[in-house]
Order: C-alpha cells, then structure tokens, then sequence
C-alpha cells in the first residue's frame, strides 16, 4: 500500500549538515519527497506531537531539544514508507541500530538520535496536519 511518513531532522542533525545525505538515503529506497520545509517547533504544536510522552520525565529536555533550531520536516511517500522508513533510521536508541542505518551512522544516544519518524500511517496523517498545508504536499 502507498503510504505517507513524516521524518523530521532534528537540531542535533541539523548541525551536522547532513540534510543532503539523510534525504538522498530516502531517495535512493525509492521513496518520493512530497512536502519539504524548515519548521520552526513550538510548544503547543510539541504538545499534541509528543502527547503521548507528556507524562515522562524527559518531556520538557525533549521538548527544550527540538525547538532549540528550526528543524527540516519532509513528507515521504511511497510503498509501505512507515516501515521502510523505520529501516532506513534504525531503532530510537543510535547504541541498538544497525550499521548503516541513519541513527548509528550519526546518533549519539536517545535523546540526540538526528531524526525523528512516524509510528505509524495515523500517527503521520496527525504529523503532517500539525506542520503542512494541504496546499504544501504535492502528489508526483
Ligand atoms: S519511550 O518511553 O520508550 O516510549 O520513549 P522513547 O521511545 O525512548 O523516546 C521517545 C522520544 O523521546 C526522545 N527521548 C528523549 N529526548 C530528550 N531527552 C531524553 N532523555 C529522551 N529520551 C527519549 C527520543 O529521541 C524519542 O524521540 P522521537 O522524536 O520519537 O525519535
């Protein structure tokens, strides 16, 4: 099935400059970009992002982590793209994942682990109502 997924570059990814290299190892899955943008997070929109995580004591440093820069939000597409996109980034933790995979290649721990991606096809429909217009996701 034809699905969508949200991967946003973090800060602690966006100050490596690495933008280039995470999107193209996307691409090269052949999954398509849709939607592209810097974002500047805000609280109230990390609130329903993570509600999920509210309750857990790393909320506020994960929250004070993810508005410290803009980060870069892109909307993929393509065949099953939550879990390929899972693949590609590897598991949370940069110390579980495999070689090659996005968060060991350049991940240090949990909570610098470069991007973060959807869950799930309804947990990325949530995602990208909360950061795109309809207007700024194209269909190729
Ligand atoms: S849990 O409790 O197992 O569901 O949480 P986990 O899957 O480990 O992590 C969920 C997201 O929180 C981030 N995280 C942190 N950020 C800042 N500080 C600390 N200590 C911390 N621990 C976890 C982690 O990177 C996950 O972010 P996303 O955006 O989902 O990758």
């Amino acid at each position: 099935m034809i699905e969508k997924t949200v991967v946003l570059i973090k800060p602690d990814g966006v100050k490596q400059h690495i933008t280039g290299e995470i999107i193209k190892r996307f691409e090269s899955a052949g999954l398509t970009v849709v939607g592209l943008k810097f974002v500047q997070l805000t609280q109230p929109i990390l609130d329903v992002w993570y509600a999920h995580h509210k309750d857990k004591p790393f909320f506020p440093g994960l929250c004070e982590q993810m508005m410290s820069t803009p980060v870069v939000a892109i909307v993929l597409s393509g065949e099953g793209a939550v879990e390929k996109v899972f693949g590609i980034c590897g598991p949370t933790d940069p110390a579980e994942a495999a070689p090659g995979t996005i968060r060991k290649d350049f991940g240090v721990d949990k909570p610098h682990n470069v991007v973060h991606r959807s869950d799930s096809v309804d947990a990325a429909e949530k995602e990208i109502g909360l950061i795109f217009t309809p207007a700024e996701i194209f269909v190729l």
